[in-house]
C-alpha cells in the first residue's frame, strides 16, 4: 500500500522545536507593568498569563505595517529560510478516512468517543499545520514587504498585517499533546481562518489603489512583477486555506460522501446548476435578465474533488459567459438570448474530467488574451470596482456580476492547484469557450504545494 509522504511528514512533525529566538522571549509571562515601547512580539511580555487569551487580545491588534519590525522581520527571515512541505491529497483523505473509519462509534455512539477515536490523527494534524503555517506565512511576509509598487498600497499593508499577526501567534502557539489541547488549536485557527476570509477582497483593493495610483497610466507589462507576485500569493493562499480548511472540516460530523472538505462523489452537473442559479440571479439583478445554461454530456459523473472550488470557478466562468452574452445580444424586440452552453467529458481512462462553458457573447480581442489572466485586468464600468472596493464593509455576498477583474486568474490558480487547468479559446465577433480541466484528487502521486 501507498504510504503517503505527507502522513510521514504528519508523524516526523510530531514534536515542534521552538525557535531559538522566540525561546529568548518571555511566552505567557505574568503582565508586566505597561508604557514602555513595545514591539509586535515583545508585547506579549504584557499580556495575562492565561494560555489563550493573549491569542484573542492578539487578534484584535491587526493593523497595517508599511516596513516589518525588526524583531518580527528576524523570526520572518528565519522561516524563509524553511522550505514549505508539499502535501498529497491522498494523505489528507487517508487521515480523514482513518478517523471516519474508526468512527463508525460515531452513529452509535457519542461525540465524545468520536473524538478519542480521531484524536490521535487531529493532534498530528495540528502539530503539522503549527509547524507548516508560519513557513507559508513567513515567505508571503517577505514576497508582500518586497512587491514593487504594490507594497505601497494601504491594503497590502493591512494585508501584510494580517498574515504579521498569525504568523507570530503561530510561532508562539505551545504544545499541542493532548486533546483539548488539539481543541483549543482548532478553535484558534478556526479564527485565523476566519480573519483571513476577507483578504481576497483586500488585494483587489490593493490592486485597485494601484491602479488609482498610477492612473491607468502604466503599461501591463511594467507590472509583470505584480503579477506574478499575485500569482504566488493566490496560489499559496489557497494551499493554506485547504490545509487548514481540511483539518478543521475533519473535525466536523461526516456528512455522507464526505471526508473533510472533499466530497468523493462530486457532482459537476450539480454545481453547474448551483452555479448557473447563482449567475441568473446576478445577471437578472444587473441586466433585468440572463440566457439560459443548458448542461450536456456526462450528467450522471460524479468523482473525488472539492466541490465548494469548482463551485467558484463555474460560476465565475457563467458570470463572465452570461454578461458576454447580455451585452452583445440584448436588445428591446425581446427576443431571446442564445443559451449558454455547458459540456462535461469524461470517459473511463480519461486522464482528466473536461468541463467546457461555451457562450456567443462575441469573444475577446486577441490583443486581450493574455490580460485576462491578470488580477489587474477588467473591461467593466470602473464604477463598479469604486462601489464595491471602495466600501471596506462590503458583503461579498453582494459581489458584482463582473469588475473585480480577478475572477478568471483566481479560477485558475484554483485549478491549477488541484494539478488541473483553465484555458480560453476565443473568436473575436462570434463567442468564447473556456475549459477547466480537473486532475482526479484520487491519483495518489499528486501532490499540492
Ligand atoms: N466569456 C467572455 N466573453 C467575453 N469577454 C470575457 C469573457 N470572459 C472574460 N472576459 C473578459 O475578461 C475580463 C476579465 O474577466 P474576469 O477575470 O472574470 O474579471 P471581471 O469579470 O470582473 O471583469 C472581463 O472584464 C472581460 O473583458
Ligand atoms: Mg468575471
Amino acid at each position: 500500500m501507498i504510504r503517503s509522504i505527507a502522513a510521514n511528514r504528519l508523524r516526523i512533525c510530531g514534536g515542534r522545536k521552538s525557535s531559538p529566538i522566540l525561546a529568548k522571549l518571555p511566552v505567557r509571562q505574568q503582565p508586566q507593568s505597561v508604557g514602555a515601547e513595545r514591539s509586535y512580539v515583545t508585547g506579549y511580555q504584557y499580556r495575562s498569563a492565561n494560555k489563550y487569551s493573549s491569542v484573542a487580545a492578539l487578534d484584535d491588534e491587526v493593523r497595517s505595517y508599511d516596513t516589518i519590525p525588526e524583531d518580527v522581520m528576524e523570526l520572518v527571515e528565519e522561516y524563509c529560510q524553511k522550505k514549505q512541505t508539499p502535501v498529497s491529497m491522498h494523505a489528507l483523505v487517508k487521515a480523514g478516512r482513518h478517523s471516519a473509519d474508526n468512527d463508525n462509534l460515531m452513529r452509535n455512539g457519542s461525540l465524545n468517543q468520536y473524538s478519542s477515536a480521531s484524536g490521535k490523527v487531529l493532534i498530528q494534524a495540528a502539530n503539522f499545520l503549527c509547524d507548516e503555517l508560519p513557513v507559508r506565512l513567513a515567505h508571503r511576509i517577505n514576497d508582500l514587504d518586497k512587491v514593487p509598487f504594490m507594497r505601497d498600497m494601504p491594503s497590502v499593508q493591512l494585508v501584510k498585517g494580517i498574515y504579521i499577526n498569525s504568523f507570530v501567534d503561530l510561532v508562539r502557539y505551545g504544545s499541542i499533546a493532548t486533546n483539548e489541547d488539539e481543541a483549543a488549536f482548532a478553535h484558534f485557527l478556526n479564527k485565523k481562518y476566519e480573519k483571513h476570509a476577507n483578504v481576497l477582497i483586500q488585494m483587489a483593493r490593493g490592486a485597485y489603489e494601484l491602479r488609482q495610483q498610477q492612473n491607468d497610466q502604466v503599461e501591463f507589462s511594467q507590472l509583470q512583477d505584480c503579477h506574478e507576485f499575485l500569482d504566488r500569493f493566490y496560489m499559496s493562499r489557497i494551499g493554506i486555506r485547504v490545509l487548514a480548511g481540511q483539518y478543521l472540516a475533519l473535525r466536523q460530523t461526516p456528512l455522507p460522501d464526505y471526508i473533510g472538505m472533499i466530497c468523493l462523489r462530486t457532482s459537476p452537473y450539480e454545481l453547474v446548476r448551483q452555479a448557473a442559479r447563482d449567475a441568473t440571479k446576478m445577471c437578472q439583478r444587473k441586466y433585468g435578465e440572463a440566457p439560459e445554461v443548458q448542461i450536456n454530456g456526462r450528467t450522471d459523473l460524479t468523482f473525488p474533488y472539492i466541490p465548494t472550488y469548482l463551485h467558484y470557478i463555474l460560476l465565475e466562468l457563467l458570470k463572465n459567459a452570461m454578461r458576454a452574452t447580455v451585452e452583445r445580444h440584448s436588445d428591446a424586440t425581446g427576443r431571446a438570448l442564445p443559451p449558454v452552453q455547458v459540456i462535461v467529458a469524461d470517459e473511463h481512462d480519461n486522464e482528466d474530467v473536461v468541463i467546457k462553458v461555451a457562450d456567443v457573447g462575441g469573444g475577446i480581442p486577441r490583443s486581450n488574451l493574455k490580460k485576462v489572466w491578470s488580477y489587474l485586468f477588467t473591461t467593466a464600468d470602473p464604477k463598479i470596482q469604486e462601489d464595491f472596493i471602495g466600501d471596506r464593509d462590503h458583503d461579498a455576498q453582494n459581489s458584482p456580476l463582473a469588475g473585480l477583474g480577478f475572477g478568471l486568474p483566481i479560477s485558475r490558480s484554483y485549478a491549477r492547484y488541484f494539478n488541473g487547468e483553465l484555458t480560453i479559446m476565443s473568436m473575436e465577433g462570434w463567442g468564447t469557450d473556456a475549459y477547466v480541466h480537473l486532475a482526479r484528487l484520487e491519483d495518489p502521486d499528486q501532490e499540492f504545494s
